[in-house]
């Protein structure tokens, strides 16, 4: 199971916790609904944990806010924001439950921000020092971490598109805070290291496996470079393949990185050895020519997507993670692979009688599971899986508007009430199908 800390945490102005360039896009009107209170987890996180008990699950996976912890991304630890954490590491070891810390799940301090964000160095250099931090704090009871979640998604929608905090748009940033949440996270895996030599540590990456619109050229020459910049940008220097050749050539020709970016020993760091990959999957697409630089090409907006589509607008596409999964294995052979996030955004409510019967989510579930069960079979080293996400929560822009919860957030009370797949879940968990948490 697994959530972040700005989806589901509030407590915007608690114990000292600094403002996240999330705080800051919500206070700019940028979310649909503002996330100063979101699922109010800061106050009920022991009633989730007793959920995520009654779940049955062997580990859940969330984030911890680096505002919280140093408010000012580089200064004072705030101790109140470390306990936060410290109390949400016991309970949930209290409850038989291993906890997997995800140290960036996008919210930067917006001090850093204002000083150049993940386009500086200095912010890699803070972030090593936080990773420090924190791996001191929790690592009596925490062996898996994971530095980064989806870099792509920081570094494209972020950075080039605009439509993601810090909501700026220019590829040469874009390009320099891709490459400098890399080297962050391969600086950090040694800071965590430093600390804990027993860790595990590893990175979560998000993938949009591509396939050709048609057997013309064109199309395949837009699915390899769709591939090449959504994925093997970020996969191929992780596993010491350095950046794809392809890929970078078009940058270049298009003077949309800096040609001095990329030194030798930024990409010996960006290698270190990881000893899990975590896997976001969600979907697959299908890219024509003229797709090539995304954005990802959905249904038509506005319109309903219909069966086979998430409300997302996702194709529900199970294969697509067995073939991906072997694909991986085959071309980086990872020493282990977590499904660190997988899940489903659905809106069906509770009924007259109050049971939210989300069976869509649930047939959703059971054909990923079985998914990689099927990869697994065939020799591929998938050690874990984890669904996003617990519960109903703030998804980014789209704010309340889409529900991935195994659980209904009543959006006036804020009471949970777990779903049918909450229960459909359990009997996963129970009957030991996967290594399902
Ligand atoms: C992923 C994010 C996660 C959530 C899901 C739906 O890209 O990591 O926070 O928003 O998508």
């Amino acid at each position: 199971m697994a959530t972040a800390a700005y989806q589901i945490e509030g407590g915007r102005h608690e114990q000292g916790k600094g403002d996240s360039i999330w705080d800051r896009f919500s206070d700019l009107g940028r979310l649909r609904d503002p996330g100063d209170v979101a699922c109010d987890h800061y106050h009920r996180w022991e009633e989730d944990l007793d959920l995520l008990a009654r779940l049955g699950v062997s580990s859940y996976r969330f984030s911890v806010s680096w505002p919280r912890v140093i408010p000012d991304g580089d200064g004072r630890v705030n101790q109140a924001g470390l306990d936060f954490y410290r109390r949400l590491v016991a309970g949930l070891r209290a409850r038989g439950i291993a906890p997997f810390v995800t140290l960036y799940h996008w919210d930067l301090p917006q001090v850093l921000q204002d000083k150049g964000g993940w386009a500086s160095r200095q912010t890699v250099e803070a972030f090593a020092r936080y990773a420090c931090v924190v791996a001191g704090a929790l690592g009596d009871d925490t062996t898996h971490w994971i530095t980064q979640n989806e870099p792509w998604v920081t570094t494209m929608l972020g950075h080039r598109d605009g439509v993601f905090a810090p909501g700026i748009s220019d590829w040469q940033t874009a390009m320099t805070v891709g490459h400098h949440l890399l080297v962050a996270h391969g600086m950090a895996a040694e800071e965590v290291k430093g600390v804990l030599p027993d860790a595990q540590v590893g990175i979560g990456i998000d993938c949009r496996p591509a396939r050709a619109a048609s057997d013309s050229d064109e199309d395949h020459a837009a699915a390899r470079h769709f591939d090449g910049a959504r994925n093997r940008w970020f996969f191929d220097p992780i596993f010491g393949h350095g950046y794809p050749d392809d890929v970078m050539r078009t940058y270049r020709d298009r003077r949309q990185i800096d040609p001095d970016l990329v030194t030798t020993a930024d990409l010996a760091i960006i290698a270190t050895p990881i000893d899990f990959l975590g896997l976001n999957y969600y979907t697959t697409v299908t890219i024509g020519a003229g797709q090539e630089d995304g954005p990802d090409p959905g249904p038509e907006s506005g319109k309903d997507p219909g069966p086979g589509y998430t409300d997302m607008g996702w194709r529900v596409d199970p294969a697509g993670l067995t073939r991906y999964l072997r694909h991986i294995h085959d071309t980086y052979a990872p020493r282990s692979i977590l499904i660190t996030e997988n899940g489903a955004s659905y809106s069906d409510g509770p009924d007259e009688r109050g049971i939210i019967d989300d069976v869509r989510r649930i047939d959703y579930l059971r054909s990923h599971v079985e998914a990689t069960a099927a990869a697994r079979d065939r020799g591929v080293p998938v050690d874990g899986y984890f669904v996003w996400s617990l519960m109903d929560n703030l998804e980014w822009v789209e704010g309340f508007s889409q529900r991935f919860g195994l659980i209904w957030v009543d959006r006036e009370t804020l009471d949970r009430t777990p779903k049918r797949s909450f229960d459909w879940y359990r009997g996963i968990v129970t009957a030991g199908t996967l290594a399902a948490s």
